[in-house]
């Protein structure tokens, strides 16, 4: 496990966003696993960025998203199928047929969940899966309790993480009670996994994760079993790590040995 402290947002975002650019640039089919929230949003920046700039090219990429609300259509405001095009997909001319959302509709979800996931092996499986976490250490809609070894499947949200979305929604109307996630299981098989984390909000999230014991309690506890995961975080999400110093040093040898 990598924790790279960063000096701000822009430059944990700009950190993620040369990782993907340059995995793009080995391999033109890549195949991200992708997130929503507050979180990415300056790594999208960045990616959009480069593909104006005729830096990348997006033509044969494949997406699959963590998770969708069940409950809102495609076209809500605030579906995650609108909140990606919205800050991805239609700047970088992705087509439809290039992406992929948990099953969120029709009245056999289960057989629905384990037809994403056969399509997320028959790609190949996901190369780099970006991640947040939730104030309560959810990844994905992983919520505490979930279990370590779990699959795309429904999930009903709790109340912290109803509390931590309620901002997005007008008063009266309120976010949907249950979501379709990848499930913790599903998420360690991708290849390798880019988490970012700003915000005091998260730090206890972050120390559970990085230093506390695996716990489902913590879903984000459980990359601790996976071989290549690096958390981007800011000072306010690493202010209660106790290795910090440790961590720093790491990361400083690490630019040693690549000679910047
Ligand atoms: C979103 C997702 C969630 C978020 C987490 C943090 O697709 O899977 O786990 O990453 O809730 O949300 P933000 O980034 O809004 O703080």
């Amino acid at each position: 496990m990598r924790v790279i402290e960063c000096d701000s947002q822009d430059q944990a975002a700009e950190l993620v966003a040369a990782e993907i650019l340059a995995a793009l640039a080995r391999k033109p089919d890549l195949v991200l696993g992708l997130a929503t929230g507050s979180t990415p949003i300056g790594v999208y920046e960045r990616l959009v960025a480069a593909h104006r700039a005729g830096r990348a090219d997006f033509t044969r990429v494949r997406t699959f998203n963590l998770d969708e609300y069940i409950g809102l259509p495609a076209a809500h405001e605030q579906s995650y199928r609108t909140f990606m095009k919205r800050h991805l997909f239609d700047a970088i001319g992705i087509r439809p047929g290039q992406v992929h959302f948990p099953p969120v509709e029709g009245n056999d979800l289960a057989a629905a969940c384990a037809a994403y996931e056969l399509t997320i092996k028959n790609t190949g499986g996901i190369d780099i899966q970006l991640l947040g976490v939730g104030s309560n250490g959810h990844i994905g809609f992983n919520e505490p309790t979930s279990s370590l070894a779990s699959r795309t499947r429904v999930k009903t949200l709790t109340d912290k993480t109803l509390g931590d979305n309620a901002r997005f929604y007008a008063s009266g109307e309120g976010p949907p009670q249950m979501a379709v996630t990848m499930g913790v299981g599903t998420i360690l098989e991708a290849r390798r996994i880019l988490l970012q984390s700003f915000g005091t909000k998260k730090a206890q999230a972050v120390h559970a994760a990085v230093e506390g014991p695996i716990s489902s309690f913590w879903p984000a506890s459980a990359l601790q079993l996976h071989p290549d995961v690096t958390f981007f975080v800011d000072a306010e999400s690493a202010s209660l790590l106790s290795m910090r110093d440790y961590y720093r040093r790491v990361r400083a040898n690490e630019l040693r040995l690549r000679g910047r």
